[in-house]
């Protein structure tokens, strides 16, 4: 682990203007910088940089926060990547903290595996280029198959000789340790006999999303049937296959760029594609798609596109494996090649203008397509096509968002000639199948399920977190400041009713919304929101010299982006002054003491309607003691909601 003084140094000394400025031109705005959003394609700039607070925005996309979270999400580094690069710019030396001796050992043992892996990696490359076996057998392959000096760099291919073990001796004569090599799988050691693993085939370094050499695909170069095509390096600690997509270390800034991913079968039609001027392309490796690898790609964009080969032998079941990609709620579009073709063949014999419009126009809504294609196998035959009704509701039942869901159920219902009636009910049962089974095994979740209805706890939900987001905006950008607060406080009278007085209090912000949120119990809803609220409590409490600008560089990198999207929005009003006029007035101090009091009022009035609904979910038409006990409660709850409403002017 990094230590706590490295990271503080590398917040200290680090520029975000400075660090920003390596990959995006920025021009001086006021007391801001301005640039054009590497986030998306744009003209006019939206992209601000803050210099004084530290922090960026990026209008375009709401992407924002400070200079590890640029790095995170532009270079997709983790967290220590990006302080281990910052550390690098600025000349830090980086402290690591005591381990114990079993985490040094783990750690240094996959360190010795990455350093095998790139050291067999640069072995490679250097007898693809410098020696004539290489040129002749492995460097004249690629520039067969068409790939040019450039791209054969790019992607660091390389040739491994047709020696039973050449590398292996090199590897152990340059001091690497058999074990390593053994466990990278690059030597084969059978009774106390060492072999190349990849002997005689060209090499495809497969790179993790930082660029780290994980482990080879390595391809045959004759055509012998008996032999594998591919040779794979074997799971290891450090290569996961199920977890790795070949190409997404270079794929990674224009797929969040273009906002879409490619996604093909092999590794020649990545690398083509690539070539052809198509870079936000990946590949699984000619096995299923899994869930963690889907999961890479949502981090770059919520859009897959996926290319199948022309001879759709393996497309029925391939079909099946891209429910998983419905499922992270990401929108999946498939292509085919036309007949004996796959993206490297048609890459390689079209421009790209071409392959552009090729995909352009035969680019197909994933859900369109399944429909499709099964209505026509299903044709004529009923119990196939009921058969096709229900696994292409199956596809459609993943999609988490519901208005997406209705549209596709109206869209099927058109393609395949049936009603939506018949659909919708295909729907419910499917729905009602995984709610019973997942009630089986968690009794809470049939709970969940049974007291809310999905539409109104979706309503409800967003209200209460714009209400949530507006109070910690307020705290963010004035909770430390004191203000007088009209305060009325509700008391009981002799008939036990409840009855207002008014007060006048001078307080700090955040104080009065501390103590007006504990005395209802109100929690926040929303994790996030929650996390950063006892932060900034906490933080104002203890010490008068706090500032929310020290905070976002040590809290969560989650959170830190979260609070700075909230503190930039003012500043994206100077970015369009029509905005300005209806939003928010031009000083938001005028009415800070109001804004604070109603916004607070809002959430309790929302609060307290949902509670009454929840109660009255528990009643029955038996007037029980227990149902006239709630019911009182409920009566209660709706005096002090007539009385909030009141104090907001909402009608009652
Ligand atoms: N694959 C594999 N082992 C095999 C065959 C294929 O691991 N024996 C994987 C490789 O990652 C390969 C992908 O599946 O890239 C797709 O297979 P295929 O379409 O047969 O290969 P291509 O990439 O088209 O290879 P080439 O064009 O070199 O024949
Ligand atoms: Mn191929």
């Amino acid at each position: 682990m990094i230590s706590k003084t490295t990271i503080d140094q590398v917040y200290e000394t680090a520029r975000l203007e400075e660090v920003i400025g390596d990959f995006v031109q920025l021009k001086k705005a006021g007391s801001n910088f301005k640039g054009l959003s590497p986030f998306s394609d744009e003209r006019t700039p939206s992209f601000m940089v803050s210099p004084v607070k530290q922090i960026w925005k990026d209008f375009s996309t709401g992407k924002g926060g400070n200079v590890v979270a640029f790095l995170m999400e532009h270079e997709h580094f983790t967290y220590p990547e990006a302080i281990k690069y910052l550390a690098k710019k600025y000349n830090i030396e980086i402290e690591e903290t005591e381990q114990t001796n079993a985490q040094k050992e783990a750690q240094d043992k996959r360190e010795s595996l990455y350093l095998v892996s790139e050291y067999a990696n640069t072995y490679f490359q250097n007898i693809l280029h410098n020696t004539d076996k290489g040129k002749a057998i492995g460097l004249s392959y690629f520039k067969e198959r068409g790939f040019t000096s450039e791209t054969i760099k790019k992607f660091d291919l390389g040739y491994s000789l047709d020696d039973w073990s050449a590398f292996t001796d090199e590897a152990i004569k340059q001091g690497y340790q058999l074990e390593f090599l053994e466990e990278t799988g690059l030597t084969i050691v059978k009774e106390n006999k060492q072999f190349d693993r990849f002997k005689g085939r060209v090499m495809f370094p497969i790179q993790s999303m930082s660029g780290r050499v994980l482990g080879f695909g390595g391809r045959i170069l004759t055509n012998d049937k008996k032999a594998a095509k591919y040779l794979n390096s074997p799971e290891s600690e450090i290569y996961h296959k199920s977890k790795v997509l070949y190409g997404i270390y270079h794929a990674k800034q224009s797929i969040a760029k273009e906002d879409n991913c490619y996604l093909v079968e092999g590794y020649t039609d990545v690398i083509q594609f690539y070539q052809t001027g198509i870079k936000n392309v990946v590949s699984s490796s000619g096995t299923a798609l899994t869930s963690d690898q889907i999961r890479l790609i949502n981090r770059l964009t919520k859009n897959i596109t996926v290319l199948f080969d022309g001879d759709a032998a393996g497309m029925r079941a391939s079909l099946r494996g891209i429910d998983l990609i419905l499922e992270q709620g990401m929108n999946v579009k498939v292509c085919t090649f036309p007949e004996g073709e796959d993206p490297d063949s048609f890459a390689k014999s079209n421009t790209l203008e071409e392959l552009t419009t090729y995909l352009e126009e035969n680019a197909k809504d994933f859900i369109q397509f399944k429909a499709s294609v099964l209505y026509q196998s299903a044709k004529g035959d009923p119990i196939k096509k009921a058969e096709t009704i229900r696994d292409i509701v199956t596809s459609i039942s993943k999609i988490p968002d519901r208005i997406k869901t209705e549209v596709y159920i109206q869209e099927c219902a058109r393609i395949m000639d049936i009603s939506e009636d018949v659909l919708f009910t295909t729907l419910a049962q499917l729905q009602n199948k995984e709610v019973n089974e997942a009630s089986k095994q968690n009794v809470a979740a049939k709970k969940a399920f049974d007291v809310i209805k999905p539409e109104q706890s979706i309503k409800k939900v967003d209200v209460q977190y714009e209400l949530e987001r507006k109070i910690i905006e307020i705290l963010l950008l004035y909770g430390d400041r004191t203000e007088e607060f009209e305060d009325s406080i509700l008391k009981e009278n002799e008939k036990g009713d409840l009855v207002e007085e008014t007060v006048i209090q001078e307080a700090k912000v955040f104080e009065k919304i501390y103590l007006d949120l504990q005395e209802d119990e109100m929690e926040f809803l929303n994790p996030k929101f929650k996390s950063i609220y006892y932060e900034v409590i906490n933080g104002l409490n203890q010490d008068p010299n706090f500032k929310i600008e020290n905070l976002i560089n040590t809290i969560d990198p989650v959170l830190s982006q979260e609070i700075t999207s909230i503190m930039m929005e003012d500043e994206k009003y100077s970015l369009a002054d029509w905005q300005r006029n209806n939003i928010f007035p031009k000083d938001k101090t005028i009415s800070l003491s109001q804004l604070v009091s109603q916004t607070i009022l809002h959430l309790r009035s929302f609060l307290i309607t949902k509670k009454i609904n929840s109660l009255l979910q528990q009643t029955d038409s038996d007037l029980t003691v227990q149902n006239r006990s709630i019911i009182e409660d409920v009566m209660d709850y709706k005096k002090l909601d007539n009385i909030l409403s009141r104090r907001l002017g909402k009608p009652l």
